[in-house]
């Protein structure tokens, strides 16, 4: 039986990228395997998230995630921060994490751009805390989405050079997982290459139906084809990405045909897209509204998950300091 584990960071509501790039393939995978998920607070510190604030977003990311159909009965579900093992774990592998490599990071690089005025030491090594969330559970699969594959990649080294360092087989190297496919990437509907919180362009799961309605008409299209079978502008493959993980192979196929045909009108094909998108979220916003109050049903999940995550990492921290050489008196 594979461990799998995967997280989201509690910086917002989940959209339609999280759910198909993660929490999905997470949810698919959940029956047969050991499973882990977990919402990443730690992480959402280098955002420096206010203090009134930082419950209320793990709270609805916690709903989110049972709402989306992870079963606590099966899976186990915890908050990052429950688990103070991994900020051991945190430590001991920064030591062996150099600047030059944490500073190369795409992500380190590209927030770095878009927040010159808070380049926080969390930032750079950001990808040390994952590989942390990984290597605690020992996990082979990690089921995310395209944007993560270099934060894996990492983890797998730093996995690798603990291993050798220490002369040990200890850590195993993490694989990414998508569902036998390729790691996906969910576009915005403004033309850009990812729909992501910080991009302002998602569509989340518990969004109104009106509001997605709203959000895909305004999406961003061209004058249309001139000649069959061209190849289609990114604003246009971005609708049919969505449209491929939404709605079913004839729906995709009689659009594809008639772009092939230069008939296609973007108004029918964003009725058809909202349509599939609100199929697929409707379900999960009802019961988000159901459990969102439930205090006592989450402290329930919230305690038991953090209880089974503990037996884990408690053990493998056992290994990891006596591997290290901490002994105690
Ligand atoms: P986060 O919170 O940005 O995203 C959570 C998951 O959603 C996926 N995702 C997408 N997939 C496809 N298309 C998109 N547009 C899209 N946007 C987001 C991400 O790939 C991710 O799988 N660093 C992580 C959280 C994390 C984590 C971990 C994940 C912390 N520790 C350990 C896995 C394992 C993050 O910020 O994801």
């Amino acid at each position: 039986m594979d461990t799998v584990l995967s997280g989201i960071r509690s910086t917002g509501n989940l959209h339609l990228g999280n759910y198909y790039g993660a929490l999905r393939n997470f949810i698919r995978m959940q029956h047969e395997n050991s499973c882990y998920f977990f919402i990443a607070d730690y992480h959402s510190l280098t955002t420096h998230p206010d203090p009134k604030q930082l419950h209320e977003n793990v709270k609805d990311i916690l709903c989110e995630y049972l709402a989306a159909g992870i079963d606590p009965n099966v899976a186990t579900i915890y908050v990052q921060s429950d688990l103070k093992e991994v900020t051991e774990l945190y430590l001991m592998l920064n030591m062996h994490a150099y600047m030059g490599e944490l500073a190369k990071t795409s992500s380190f690089k590209e927030k770095a751009r878009k927040q010159p005025e808070n380049v926080n030491a969390g930032l750079l090594t950001y990808p040390t805390l994952m590989a942390a969330d990984i290597l605690i559970h020992n996990a082979d699969k990690v089921p995310v989405g395209k944007d993560q594959e270099q934060h894996l990649e990492m983890t797998r080294r730093f996995a690798r050079r603990f291993n050798n360092f220490y002369n040990v087989e200890f850590f195993k190297e993490p694989q990414a997982y998508n569902f036998g496919q390729e790691l996906i990437k969910i576009p915005g509907l403004d033309g850009s290459g990812k729909m992501g919180k910080s991009e302002g362009n998602c569509i989340y799961l518990c969004d109104d139906p009106k509001v997605i309605e709203k959000k895909v008409k305004r999406a961003l299209t061209d004058a249309g084809p001139t000649t069959h079978n061209s190849v289609k502008p990114d604003c246009i493959e971005n609708l049919f990405t969505i449209l491929n993980v939404v709605s079913s192979k004839e729906v995709v196929q009689h659009f594809e045909d008639k772009w092939n045909t230069c008939e296609i009108r973007y108004g029918d094909l964003k009725k058809q897209l909202a349509a599939d998108i609100i199929a697929v979220t409707n379900p999960i916003r009802e019961r988000y509204n159901d459990i969102r109050d439930n205090e006592a049903y989450l402290h329930q999940v919230a305690t038991e998950g953090a209880e089974k995550a503990r037996e884990n990492a408690q053990k493998t921290m056992r290994g990891v300091r006596e591997i290290m050489g901490f002994k105690s008196f």
